[in-house]
């Protein structure tokens, strides 16, 4: 099958030049090709630049737009049950989101309503959640577990995720986040909880192969270093990939953690300091920033102009979940990594692409417009930068995903 993308304005590649991702100014360069064509053939990128005459495919006129690679959300919490609007209020109030959960709200409140519903239930609500996403250029995500926090639940979440990852167009990537918090059965028991993670649930989701990474939220109030080393470590040896929320609400002795334990990613970073920036720019571990955080806590943004400055490698992601981002769409994460962290238009866009690709291990096939990798592409109604610029409307007039181009109802 082929497919013809004909007289784009602009395809900006996102390119790496074969290198895994970007860091410091190739983040600043976008690879711009103009007047160009694309061809496609069987799902695969085939050439860039004039087609020529390719009889039998599928063609379509792209004059005045841009093209750019797929969107990539490297961080999403996007199984969960019920919202929670009225913590949001409460924080507008001035209580903060420790106050909340210290007392029983927060991931907590979420973890009750998740484990009252079944698989069928949360798999309806995540599939359309994820077919929005598409619909606004995301066309692979991570979805990680953490809403269960106990086997049954966790595992309920996990193999939820996999179904979403067969039965959907979009690419899913699944993480397991049982280190989300302490469930309530195990508030005076830390290290039950941490031997029912060790010992039971991460033998049990390496052995069925539910996820390729593992997380944990290594933060004050949640996981301490040295509880996150022992889970990463087991994890490990289970064959998962060790991930890390870090950073956050404190600053937690966890990005130098995740570099030690050669963590593809380590999230948030809103806490980091100049010397695990140095740290983080020597190492292979991705930064991943996630904006719309620091909005809806009225937090501290993280600190991205310097880690970009100082040559760590970022990507960015929505980190969609109900608390404290409810944020689907790539766009309006881009918007907020302008405004508030400071990056410019091309260095987001990098972020959500190629980099974000390498956050998930997968830029070896996805994330950029390179001659051999995956034809997931979005054609965009003008220049690259009216996405974040006017981030309220969808600015995606088509996705090729895979080589197909989608239809959207409506
Ligand atoms: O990435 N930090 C931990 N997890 C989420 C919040 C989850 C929640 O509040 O439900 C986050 O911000
Ligand atoms: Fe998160």
């Amino acid at each position: 099958m082929k497919l013809i993308l004909r007289n784009a304005a602009a395809i900006a590649t996102c390119s790496a030049s074969g290198k895994r991702c970007k860091r410091g100014d190739e983040m600043n360069d976008v690879g711009v090709i103009n007047d160009a064509d694309l061809l496609i053939e069987d799902g695969v990128i085939k050439s860039i630049g004039k087609a020529g005459d390719a009889s039998g495919a599928e063609t379509i006129d792209v004059s005045g737009k841009t093209i750019v690679p797929g969107f990539v959300d490297a961080h999403t919490h996007a199984i969960f049950a019920g919202t929670r609007e009225r913590e949001f209020a409460m924080r507008a109030r001035g209580v903060s989101y420790s106050e909340i959960a210290a007392k029983g709200g927060g991931i907590l409140s979420t973890v009750s309503k998740t484990r009252e519903l079944s698989k069928g239930a949360l798999r309806s609500q995540a599939a359309k959640r994820i077919d929005k996403m598409l619909e606004h250029g995301t066309t692979t995500l991570e979805i990680k577990s953490g809403y269960g926090l106990d086997f049954k639940n966790e595992i309920k979440l996990l193999e939820t995720a996999n179904e979403l990852r067969e039965e959907s167009l979009s690419g899913i990537v699944v993480t397991l986040l049982g280190a989300h918090a302490i469930p309530p059965e195990f508030i005076n028991d830390r290290d039950g909880y941490l031997e029912l993670l060790i010992r039971e649930l991460i033998p049990y989701v390496g052995r069925k192969k539910l996820a390729k990474f593992c997380d944990v939220f290594c933060d004050e109030g949640f996981f301490t270093p040295g509880e996150t080393r022992r889970i990463l470590m087991a994890a490990r040896e289970s064959g998962m990939l060790p991930k890390m929320h870090a950073d956050e609400l404190s600053a937690s002795g966890g990005v130098e953690l995740a570099i030690e334990l050669g963590a593809v990613s380590v999230d948030h970073l809103e806490h980091i300091g100049p010397d695990e920036i140095r740290r983080l720019a020597g190492s292979d571990t991705i930064g991943v920033i996630l904006p719309a955080v620091a909005a809806y806590l009225r937090g501290t943004p993280a600190p991205a102009r310097e880690m970009i400055d100082g040559g760590c490698p970022l990507a960015l992601a929505t980190d969609l979940n109900p608390g404290t981002s409810m944020v689907d769409n790539m766009q309006t994460a881009m918007f907020f990594a302008i405004s508030l962290n400071r990056l410019t238009v091309e260095e987001a866009l990098n972020a959500a692409t190629i980099n974000a690709a390498a956050a998930l291990g997968i830029s070896d096939s996805l994330g950029s417009i390179e001659i051999g990798k995956q034809a997931d592409l979005l054609i965009v109604d003008g220049d690259y930068s009216i996405m974040p610029y006017h981030f309220t409307e969808n600015k995606i007039l088509n996705v090729v995903k895979n080589g197909t181009l989608l239809e959207f109802p409506g």
